[in-house]
């Protein structure tokens, strides 16, 4: 399995992932904001042209003052039979050093369900987030997020 930049021709690909992996869904329209505004920050799990894994990922616009610019993982998800190969891992870090380097980003920042223990594992446990926040409410059958943070200082 390959992992690489998403390019705009990957973006079908990438929402049927999404479609299949996940309850929150985007139209095409966002995924292409996203490749055509930070085309550096969203990659692809790709195996003989299949998308089997995405992260999409772009900078925080609206930061308040005080804040420091910050990236945002808006969806990341890698499809069943190949879950648990390191994939969400490598297409973390791919778009958290881009974030870093490209864009300065201090840190890295998303939301996760607090049921969802395997992407809790992955942020808590493999790559060092921490919880910043409790979002009540957050979801839209009404489960509430963790919103998580991870430093990336230590990379700009
Ligand atoms: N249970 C516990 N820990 C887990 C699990 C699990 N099922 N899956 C991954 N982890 C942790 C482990 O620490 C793992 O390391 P290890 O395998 O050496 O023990 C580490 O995360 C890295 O795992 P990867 O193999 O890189 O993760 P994978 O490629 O399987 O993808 C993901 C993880 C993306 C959460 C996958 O399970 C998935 O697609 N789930 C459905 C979609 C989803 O929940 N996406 C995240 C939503 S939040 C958001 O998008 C911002």
């Amino acid at each position: 399995v390959n992992i690489r930049l998403a390019r705009v021709e990957d973006l079908l690909g990438m929402q049927a992932c999404n479609l299949q992996n996940l309850p929150e869904n985007y139209t095409l329209k966002y995924y292409l904001y996203h490749a055509l505004t930070w085309p550096q920050l969203s990659y692809v799990a790709e195996e003989d042209g299949k998308i089997v894994g995405y992260i999409l990922a772009k900078m925080e616009e609206d930061v308040a003052d005080g804040d420091e610019p910050h990236g945002h993982v808006t969806s990341i998800s890698v499809l069943r039979s190949y879950r648990r190969l390191g994939l969400a891992k490598r297409l973390m870090i791919q778009s958290q050093e881009a974030m870093a380097t490209v864009y300065k980003a201090a840190y890295v920042s998303l939301h996760v369900r607090k049921s969802n223990r395997a992407a809790l594992g992955l942020y808590r446990d493999t790559l060092g987030f921490t919880v910043k926040d409790i979002e009540k409410g957050y979801y839209a059958d009404g489960e509430d997020a963790y919103a998580m943070r991870l430093s990336l200082k230590h990379l700009v």
